[in-house]
């Protein structure tokens, strides 16, 4: 059996920013399997966003281990983390994080030049007929919608085919349908571009098209359901 794309195992972490010492996860261990949503559900300051970080490899436990493919993500060398940052993961956030100065087609296709794909235009041209945002390609993001902006950025984190999605409150600042539509998306992400979605929320609509729920309460695994 291959190992699952990625796997938590007893990992704590500990911020440390001069005065005392902060334990913000404690002993999480998770696996998610290819073509799954699991969403991550609790309160604010629970340590969600703390998770995605080291779930996608833009920073590291404590102690624990984070697992991507099989690898822990500590054992990689700087010039891996950026290849895996790069083509393995990809991110979707609350505030879009579009870059301003370029164009809707150039933000999408940004993660293909850094990574040297060859057809970039191509398949960024394809991501954004998935999302239905093809005829806006020469836009900015200014110009855009929310919902708009959430699109583009969803065409681009899923434009280097990434194994794993980490989307953090991907329909906090979007109104109910643009939401809906997001949330189509991320579904489609795993099932048709068999990603491993994690996604940080606190919508009880987003927490319902997840395969796993994992609840977290300052820190800990409270309970893990599959509905
Ligand atoms: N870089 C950091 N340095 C110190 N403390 C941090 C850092 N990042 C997060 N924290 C603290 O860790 C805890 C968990 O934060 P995190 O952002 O993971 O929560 P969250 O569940 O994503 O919250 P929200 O739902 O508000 O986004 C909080 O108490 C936060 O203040
Ligand atoms: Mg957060």
């Amino acid at each position: 059996m291959p190992p699952p794309p990625l796997e938590l195992r007893g990992v704590f972490k500990t911020y440390r920013n001069g005065g005392q010492p902060v334990e913000v996860l404690h002993d999480i261990s998770l696996a998610a399997g290819p073509g799954t949503v699991t969403a991550l559900v609790g309160r604010s300051g629970c340590g969600k966003t703390t998770l995605l970080n080291l779930a996608g490899a833009m920073d590291f436990p404590t102690s624990g281990e984070v697992l991507i493919d099989g690898r822990t993500t500590r054992s990689l060398s700087d010039a891996e983390l950026t290849a895996l940052r790069r083509r393995r993961v990809g991110f979707v956030f609350q505030f879009f994080q579009l870059l301003p100065t370029l164009t809707v087609l150039e933000n999408v296709e940004l993660p293909l030049l850094l990574s040297h794909a060859p057809k970039p235009t191509e398949t960024a041209r394809d991501r954004l007929v998935w999302v239905e945002m093809e005829d806006k390609s020469a836009s900015f993001p200014y110009q855009l919608s929310g919902g708009q902006m959430q699109r583009v950025a969803m065409a681009r984190a899923l434009v280097t085919s990434p194994g794993l999605l980490m989307a953090d409150e991907p329909t906090g600042n979007l109104d109910t349908a643009s939401g809906d539509q997001i949330l189509a998306l991320l579904r489609e992400s795993a099932t048709r571009f068999g990603a491993t979605v994690l996604m940080a929320t606190h919508s009880a609509e987003a927490a319902a098209i997840a395969d796993v729920r994992v609840s977290l309460r300052d820190g800990r695994i409270q309970s893990i359901d599959r509905p």
